[in-house]
């Protein structure tokens, strides 16, 4: 299980020789997540933002695919000095794995909730009173808080008129300390930003106003990736990055000025090789029919792992760092691919679907754009299925974590 694989200077992957001394007893289908990378992405970031603004890693929605847990830490201990996660059970995951740095919680807390954020120091974002006003209640010990204005996305927000007032309000509660203000660009990765110039506007008119009333709020924050790259006069007392951390660029024109390193390989096994002839369909439905014999190979990948659906018939995986096209549609557990072109595959046969194989690429963008979405949607829709192993300090796995995950999958099924 343990081997190790050596850095290279460019803290890419070199790859193991074999696959199997990485991967668990009896895993076809598997995500390398390589926290060296998450760690320099990090690094880069926080070079980029400079000392005196503090890096909130945004690792909701289980890291973006890539595990709450290990990437957490390892944000941290790269320069990261907040996380930021959208539930509430997130957020205790990450303070029962005993990471004591503060959270902060961006979405809606129940009134059931309020008990919970309290006992686990959890930093809330609040939007009206009836939340700040149980949170002062019940709490026994200064609370933290962030309120969160709308600038322009129409979500979750207070209304930008209100702000002033309701600083006011919350700051006389008992146990309420008014830590941070914050918003969220709605288009900072277009290529026109005159929107975003519009909402930086907004925020520093509340900001000024809620100053001017005699409030000063020590953490203002509004820069997701996107206005990371885009509007670096936003940064502010802190900046809120997501998918740069795992490597990505939110788009095109938002690109930073800083190598970013790809996090996740999502990999898989050739686990049967059949020749068909001429005529043969593939899958349900009978959407592909084979006009010339044909090599068909099966890979135990499919839209119960979080491959999606949409991409049958149009999109293809790596083999041998050669193209194998879809081929049928994608099933629950497994999918089809054509090897015709291919020599040589046999059972057992690497295969990737995100990420690099020899001189070949998948992007996450790329599979997004076969299903007719974002990459973000991509890493964050593989489930639980796909067993994640860790890569940390050169070697597979980090010590426990691919396992860990892989013994609470069992758990959990
Ligand atoms: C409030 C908030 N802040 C920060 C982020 C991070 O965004 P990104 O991954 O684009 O950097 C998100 C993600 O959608 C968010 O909802």
């Amino acid at each position: 299980m343990m081997d190790t694989v050596a850095l290279d200077e460019t803290g890419e992957v070199s790859e193991p020789a074999t696959r199997r001394p990485i991967v668990p007893d009896g895993v076809v289908t598997w995500a390398e997540i390589n926290l060296d990378a998450i760690a320099r992405n990090v690094q880069a970031i926080k070079e980029f933002v400079g000392p005196d603004t503090a890096l909130i890693a945004s690792v909701k929605a289980n890291a973006y695919g890539h595990g709450l847990r290990p990437v957490a830490r390892v944000a941290l201990e790269a320069g990261a000095t907040w996380l930021a996660v959208h539930r509430v059970q997130a957020a205790i995951a990450l303070r029962e794995a005993g990471i004591m740095a503060p959270i902060l919680l961006l979405g809606h807390i129940p009134p059931s909730g309020i008990r919970l954020i309290l006992e686990h120091r959890i930093t809330p974002t609040l939007v009206e009173a009836e939340t700040a006003r149980l949170i002062s209640a019940q709490a026994t010990h200064p609370v933290h808080v962030h309120v969160k204005v709308d600038t322009g996305m129409s979500r979750y927000g207070l209304e930008p008129e209100w702000a002033v007032d309701y600083v006011r309000d919350i700051a006389r509660l008992p146990h309420i300390v008014v830590e941070g203000l914050f918003s969220h660009f709605a288009s900072a990765d277009e290529p026109n930003l005159e929107f975003a110039q519009r909402q930086w506007l907004r925020f520093q008119g509340i900001l000024q106003a809620i100053e001017d009333a005699g409030f000063s709020i020590p953490m203002p924050h509004i820069c997701n990736s996107a206005g990371l790259v885009t509007m670096p006069e936003a940064h502010l007392a802190a900046v809120r990055p997501g998918l740069l951390i795992y490597g990505m660029a939110p788009s095109s024109e938002s690109v930073p000025p800083f190598p970013l390193r790809r996090a996740l390989t999502l990999k898989s096994t050739v686990t049967k090789l059949r020749d068909l002839e001429a005529g043969s369909t593939i899958s349900y439905g009978r959407t592909f029919t084979a006009e010339r014999p044909m090599r068909a190979a099966l890979i135990p990948l499919g839209y119960g792992d979080g491959y999606p659906r949409l991409i049958s018939n149009r999109g293809y995986l790596l083999i041998h760092g050669k193209k194998a096209p879809i081929r049928g549609r994608i099933c629950m557990d497994q999918l089809v691919v054509d090897v015709t072109e291919i020599p040589d595959v046999r059972v057992e046969d690497e295969v990737v679907a995100i990420g690099r194989q020899g001189e070949a690429e998948i992007t996450a963008e790329e599979v997004g754009a076969w299903a007719e979405t974002i990459h973000y949607e991509i890493t964050t829709g593989l489930l639980p299925q796909v067993v994640r192993i860790y890569r940390h300090n050169g070697g597979y796995p980090a010590p426990a974590e691919g396992l860990e995950q892989w013994a609470s999958y069992l758990r959990a099924v």
